[in-house]
């Protein structure tokens, strides 16, 4: 009976560990890593954080006007910036705003310029748009010549919040946004010289990303819209939505004046696949993308996150040269013989004869689907409904990933090509909450996440978190951390660090100096924060030992005697249960922790027994080692 119950006890612990690699290896809150939280002025999410050029200043936009906001001086109350739209403009003096010119700020736009901004504003009926130089002592619309086109072509549109943009920034400007939904004019409008529309469609889109690929010859550049579409098949199997990417030409002008004309002649689109043909799971809600930019543009990167009905999330990765490869050589679905439609971005659009026209007009969407890079499944699946995705791209070769979850956490994720590991989970908000947005600001490490109502700034290199031994620091495999000898730090340059495996072997490899530190560690198997003490308890008592728990990817167990008890490493402590004192509970207890063979000792305990001398007792081992699965089996 006992080695029956034994051996199942043991292969659920088996089974709770395949799992546990899934979890976050550690979660950080307010009480463990640095976070400054600012409300956020106005009651209204903000429509874009922008990280300004200085550290610690954030411009939070929204709905009327700009906030400055100052992390490095949180009590300040923030600077309100007023958008003074020209064309709303009372000369005054001073000038004001007249009453009736009531724009919603919908799109900010960061120029590479510091304190530079390109944005625009909606009333329901039209659009404005400014200029502005954060730097001037009270900051106005800048009457820039190369954004004049722009102004003009776009004051009769009405810019929907929160829809994906690409401002083409050359001598002319031209600007790239997206409307999404059922209506009319759905698709990728372009405003500048040449107004170029979406051609008529009763599809339901919705954008995601707009990702703008910059070529010598400024005619060639392209812009990739990410989008899903509503399947309009409902059958009984079929999916809700269905994932998409399109490419337009930036040198499109639209067809001649009968066909065509404003719309675009070089859309075409491609479904994008994203799933698992061994698991026969598939993901088809497109939810966020977010780009990885190469020397190379084909080699550029598009990071996508999907979830399906099932509740999980997955993340795919396209790159351009894939995308284009299907756009140039896949048929088109529906038509498959189209020799002499253009596939290259061309010339002059309005040159094209009419029955390719008439071609274009019918026949946009490929046979083929766009798969993932190398026809790999996704590079991360699991249970966890994530918001958006932010990639940071090459930290020492690995990619890191944040993925922000439904109940306002935020997953670090390390990539290491087709390998993913969850570093930490973030929970920088006290309470369950919707994230709107999350940047990082990248030369300081900080990470800005958003809700409705406050805007949390976070350090991604908070090193110190994992430890005070090399082992620690290498098992964390933050590609923002290394070991210098002494500390786990923010260092990355010439630091112990093996991002590959989390193998900590690599400690025993350093300075002899530091080797016989490490030696010295090991044989004494005691760490630095253990909980020591001798506990004498009085007869038939209850009493509790508690361990911390950190990495959730360690196991951990109370050891006493010859009895080993593990816990679930999901919780936030590790707990031993005595539920009644007696000889048998007698004598040292220690807490051990283990990850990739590196074992550390983080609690001992002594128990002592009122009225009887210590350490007397000597029950027969397999009676304590029953003991050990009841009281499992209990707690
Ligand atoms: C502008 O924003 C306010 C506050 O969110 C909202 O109530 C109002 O409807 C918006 N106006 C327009 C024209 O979108
Ligand atoms: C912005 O304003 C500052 C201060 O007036 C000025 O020094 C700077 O040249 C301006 N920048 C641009 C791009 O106009
Ligand atoms: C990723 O891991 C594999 C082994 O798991 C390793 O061979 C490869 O070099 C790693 N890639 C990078 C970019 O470090
Ligand atoms: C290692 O990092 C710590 C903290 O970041 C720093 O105080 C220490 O001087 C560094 N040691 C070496 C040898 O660079
Ligand atoms: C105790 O249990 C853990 C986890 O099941 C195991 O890894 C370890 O080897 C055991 N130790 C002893 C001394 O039995």
């Amino acid at each position: 009976m006992l080695p029956l119950f034994l051996t199942a006890y043991l292969l659920c612990l088996r089974s709770l560990t395949a799992t546990t690699t899934l979890l976050p290896r550690m979660t950080f809150t307010e009480k463990e890593t640095a976070m400054k939280r600012l409300p956020l002025p106005g009651h209204h999410a903000p429509i874009e954080i922008v990280v300004e050029g200085e550290p610690d200043t954030v411009i939070a936009a929204g709905p009327k006007h700009l906030n400055s906001l100052n992390f490095q001086n949180p009590q300040k109350t923030p600077v309100e910036i007023h958008v003074l739209w020209t064309e709303c403009i009372d000369p005054g003096p001073p000038p004001t705003l007249r009453a009736d010119c009531n724009y919603n700020i919908t799109l900010v736009h960061k120029r590479e310029e510091a304190n530079q901004l390109f944005l625009c504003g909606t009333n329901g009926k039209e659009t404005l748009c400014c200029d502005m130089n954060l730097s001037e002592q009270s900051p106005g619309c800048l009457p820039l010549e190369k954004m004049e086109k722009i102004k003009g072509s776009i004051r009769k549109f009405v810019i929907k919040e929160g829809e994906p943009f690409a401002l083409l920034d050359s001598p002319e400007s031209d600007l790239y946004i997206t409307y999404s939904g059922s209506q009319d004019n759905v698709g990728i409008h372009k405003f500048g010289k040449n107004r170029v529309t979406p051609a008529r469609h009763n599809k339901e889109q919705h954008y995601v990303g707009l990702v703008l690929s910059r070529q010598r010859e400024p005619l060639k550049s392209r812009v990739y819209a990410f989008y899903r579409e509503k399947n309009r098949d409902r059958g009984l199997y079929s999916e809700m939505w269905i994932p998409f990417v399109a490419r337009v030409c930036t040198g499109d002008r639209g067809g001649p004046k009968n066909i065509l004309q404003y719309s675009w002649t070089s859309q075409m689109n491609a479904r994008l696949f994203c799933g698992d043909t061994d698991s026969r799971q598939h993901f088809s809600e497109l939810v966020d993308v977010a780009t990885v930019q190469a020397d190379q543009w084909q080699d550029t990167r598009v990071y996508a996150l999907f979830r399906n009905e099932w509740g999980r999330s997955a993340v795919c990765v396209y790159t351009i040269r894939d995308i284009d490869h299907i756009f140039t050589t896949s048929p088109f679905k529906g038509k498959d013989v189209q020799s002499n439609r253009p596939r290259e971005c061309v010339e002059d659009s309005t040159k094209i004869q009419p029955d390719v026209l008439r071609m274009i007009e019918t026949y946009s969407e490929m046979e083929q689907w766009v798969r993932p890079e190398k026809n790999s499944g996704p590079l991360l699946s699991n249970h966890h409904s994530y918001t958006h995705i932010h990639v940071h791209g090459s930290r020492s070769n690995h990619n890191v990933l944040f993925l922000s979850l439904n109940n306002g956490g935020i997953h670090k994720v390390m990539q290491n090509k087709s390998q993913t590991f969850i570093i930490a989970e973030y929970q920088p908000f006290n309470h369950r909450t919707h994230v709107v947005s999350i940047g990082l600001h990248p030369s300081s490490g900080k990470l800005y996440v958003s809700s409705r109502n406050e805007l949390v700034q976070l350090n991604v290199a908070n090193c110190a978190q994992y430890g005070d031994s090399c082992e620690l620091c290498v098992l964390a495999r933050d590609p923002y951390c290394g070991w210098n000898g002494t500390h786990c730090t923010p260092e990355t340059d010439g630091t112990l660090q093996d991002l590959t495996h989390g193998n900590h072997a690599i400690c025993l490899t350093v300075s002899k100096v530091q080797l016989h530190e490490k030696v010295f560690r090991g044989s004494t198997a005691t760490h630095a924060d253990e909980a020591k003490g001798s506990v004498t308890l009085p007869p038939e008592s209850k009493h509790f030992l508690r361990c911390p728990v950190s990495s959730h990817h360690a196991q951990y167990s109370w050891r006493h005697l010859g009895s080993n008890t593990s816990c679930s490493s999901r919780e936030q402590q590790c707990l031993l249960l005595i539920d009644s004192m007696g000889p048998e509970h007698v004598g040292a207890y220690t807490c051990v922790s283990e990850e990739m063979g590196h074992r550390r000792v983080l609690a001992q305990h002594q128990l002592q027994l009122e009225g009887r001398a210590a350490g007397r007792s000597s029950s027969p081992l397999i009676w304590l080692c029953l003991m050990a699965v009841v009281i499992k089996s209990l707690s």
